[in-house]
């Protein structure tokens, strides 16, 4: 049965889609932006916001198959995606615009949460999101090395102006309406001289974590990536206390003490709600580049199981790879994007955790009080 398309039909079946940063139905958001069908072709352009930008070609195959399933004799089915622009609104006392704040911790020191939280960061940025990074680990801050950035922030209006870090351009060019931005970067390594020790009592970290949430001239922000300390539990409730998380990445290595700390991380995130979007493996083998033989250096699949065993989603795993830690030493995280081999392991990893977002916005109960609508 293959009845002829009516633009009412088409522009139906569209409306019921799930906008990915939303959850919500295209329809109810006014974004089935144009709908046309005839007896042998149906047009449909649909907006999607810059927070689903990693989403966007996903979100068109996954329309334009329905289209073709309900319509099987049309034979030119075309959707076109175009920018819906949806401000973020502002999070919690401190006014912070963004749509998603996702905390990237560990439990154990050394196991590459800020090399995987920059990476994310650039990642998201590299898609078209418009992302920024804050150095949350105020004793110990590495960000400003991984990215090469250096130098007292300026002041304006009486808030810090964040030094801009460029996260490079894609391998392949972004589609029509949008563009890799300049992202925001914070970190009290801006603050403090190189090689000067912090010391600091609980409460003065708290202010500090709040200050460079509060007082940083981020702009607006689909995403704040926020690379956390080891031992996250004083930053977490802090954090949790002044903004609503989307939740965090807990990563870890396949070692049994990285899994236990891995572990009791989780926990804490929980016991201060903040949700456990998902648990990456890093340092999980190593391909050695004279032989291609492979090598479990701190063993295999550890998180993977620890994640199933939690119920937690597994992001993915990130090898040993030389580049990436000269690209960090280097202060050229970014490069890491170049390599086509941890490309592969990096994009995959971001996008199970836009998809796990747009997965858990579209089980949530509608929010009301949603100030775009
Ligand atoms: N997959 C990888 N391959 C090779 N080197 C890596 C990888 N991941 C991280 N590294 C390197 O390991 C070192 C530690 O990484 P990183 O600073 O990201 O860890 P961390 O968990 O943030 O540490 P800390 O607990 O001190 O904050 C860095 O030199 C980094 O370049
Ligand atoms: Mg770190």
């Amino acid at each position: 049965m293959s009845a002829a398309p009516t633009t009412e039909a088409v522009r139906g079946l569209v409306a019921e889609f799930n906008d990915p940063e939303s959850g919500r139905p295209l329809g109810d958001l006014g974004q089935v932006l144009a709908s046309d069908a005839s007896p042998d072709r149906i047009a449909v352009t649909v907006g999607l916001t810059s927070h689903a930008a990693l989403l966007w070609k996903q979100t068109r195959g996954r329309i334009e198959e329905r289209l073709r399933t309900a319509f099987p004799g049309v034979a030119d089915v075309s959707v076109t995606i175009a920018t819906h622009d949806r401000p973020p609104a502002k999070l919690g006392q401190i006014g912070l615009e963004a749509k998603s704040v996702i905390a990237v911790g560990s439990g154990k020191g050394g196991v590459g949460k800020s090399t995987m939280a920059v990476s994310i960061a650039i990642g998201l940025a590299r898609a078209g999101s418009r992302v920024g990074i804050l150095d949350a680990d105020v004793y110990g801050p590495s960000v400003p090395h991984l990215v090469g950035l250096e130098g007292r922030p300026g002041i304006q209006d009486g808030r810090i102006v964040p030094q801009q870090l460029d996260p490079g351009q894609p391998a392949e060019p972004l589609p029509e309406g949008l563009a890799v931005q300049p992202m925001p970067v914070m970190s009290m390594g801006f603050m403090v001289p190189p090689g000067e020790a912090v010391v600091w009592r609980g409460p003065m970290l708290h202010g500090a974590i709040t200050q460079m949430l509060r007082d940083t001239l981020w702009g607006p922000l689909d995403y704040l990536i926020i690379d956390m300390p080891p031992g996250t539990g004083d930053i977490a409730l802090t954090l949790s206390q002044v903004l609503p998380l989307s939740g965090a990445v807990v990563v870890c290595t396949p070692q049994d003490v990285a899994l236990l700390d891995a572990t009791k991380a989780i926990a804490m995130f929980q016991k201060v709600n903040i949700p456990v979007l998902g648990m990456v493996e890093n340092m999980s083998f190593f391909v050695c580049p004279d032989t291609g033989k492979r090598y479990d250096i701190f063993g295999t699949g550890g998180a993977e199981r620890t994640a199933k065993e939690l119920d937690i989603p597994f992001l993915g795993e990130v090898p040993i790879q030389i580049p990436i830690r000269e690209h960090g030493d280097a202060g050229k995280t970014a490069a890491n994007y170049d390599d086509p081999q941890a490309r592969s392991y990096l994009e995959s990893i971001c996008s199970r955790l836009v998809g796990g977002l747009a997965a858990r916005h579209a089980a949530a109960p509608p929010m009301p009080t949603l100030p775009t609508l």
